[in-house]
C-alpha cells in the first residue's frame, strides 16, 4: 500500500515539473509529496533559477540538489507553488499543516501567481474535517484558543512536543465537518493568537494533480 501511494506520489510530482516555467525561482511545499516534487526538481535544476523554501526541512533538500533557496522577501511575486494537502476537494479547497508548516504554505502559496497540489487519490474528499485541521499557535495563547475552538465546536489537541519554524505551537482540531471552509477560516484567523489555521480556502489551489490508479488527472476549481 505504501508503495503503491509512493508510485502516484512520484507520478504527480514529475507532472508538477510542467507547470514550472524556465528561468524562474520556483515555491516549494513541504511533505512527502512536496519531497517527489524537490527530487524531480533536482533534475531540471539547471532550467530554474532557484526555489523559496515553505520549511527548513525543503530548504534542506533542495540545498541537498544544489538548488539554490532564496529567500521570499528576496524573491518576490513567484509565477506557481507546489504542495501537497492532506485533504483537498474539487473546489481545490485544502487542509494543510499535517507536517506543521502551515504558516510559511500560506505566505508562500499567497506570494505565488499559481498553486499546484500535488496528491495522491486518498486526499480527495467531499467534506473537509476528517483530518485534524492544524493551528498555528502562538504559545502564550494556547489555552485561550482552544477554549474559542471549543465554542466553535472543534476538540483542539495539542501536538506533543512540536515546535513550528516559527517557535509556535500547534492545535489539531477534530471534530469539525468543516461546509463552509472560507467562512471558517476567516472566523479562525480572528481569534487573537491564532498565526495560520490549517484551511487553504479563501486562496485555494488552482489546479490539482491527483494522482490514481489510472494515471494523473488534472482538476481546475
Ligand atoms: C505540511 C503539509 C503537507 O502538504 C501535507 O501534510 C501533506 O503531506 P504529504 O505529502 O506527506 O502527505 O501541509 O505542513
Amino acid at each position: 500500500m505504501a508503495m503503491a501511494q509512493d508510485e502516484l506520489k512520484r507520478a504527480v510530482a514529475r507532472a508538477a515539473v510542467a507547470h514550472v516555467p524556465a528561468d524562474c525561482i520556483v515555491g516549494v511545499g513541504t511533505g512527502s509529496t512536496a519531497n517527489f516534487f524537490i527530487d524531480e526538481l533536482g533534475k531540471i535544476k539547471h532550467r530554474i533559477r532557484g526555489a523559496v523554501a515553505s520549511s527548513e526541512a525543503s530548504a534542506k533538500r533542495l540545498q541537498g540538489h544544489g538548488i539554490e533557496v532564496v529567500s521570499l522577501n528576496d524573491a518576490g511575486s513567484l509565477p506557481v507553488y507546489v504542495d501537497g494537502a492532506d485533504e483537498i476537494t474539487r473546489h481545490l479547497h485544502m487542509i494543510k499543516g499535517g507536517g506543521g508548516a502551515l504558516t510559511r504554505e500560506k505566505i508562500v502559496a499567497a506570494a505565488s501567481r499559481k498553486f499546484v497540489c500535488v496528491c495522491d487519490a486518498s486526499k480527495l474528499v467531499d467534506v473537509l474535517g476528517k483530518f485534524p485541521l492544524p493551528i498555528e499557535v502562538i504559545p502564550m495563547a494556547r489555552s485561550y484558543v482552544a477554549r474559542e475552538i471549543v465554542a466553535l465546536g472543534g476538540q483542539p489537541r495539542l501536538r506533543a512536543g512540536f515546535t513550528t519554524d516559527n517557535g509556535n505551537l500547534i492545535l489539531d482540531v477534530l471534530g469539525l465537518s468543516i461546509l463552509n471552509p472560507v467562512e471558517l477560516e476567516t472566523a479562525l484567523n480572528n481569534i487573537a493568537g491564532v498565526v495560520t489555521n490549517g484551511l487553504f480556502a479563501r486562496r485555494p489551489a488552482d489546479v490539482l494533480l491527483l494522482g490514481t490508479e489510472n494515471g494523473v488527472q488534472t482538476l481546475t476549481a
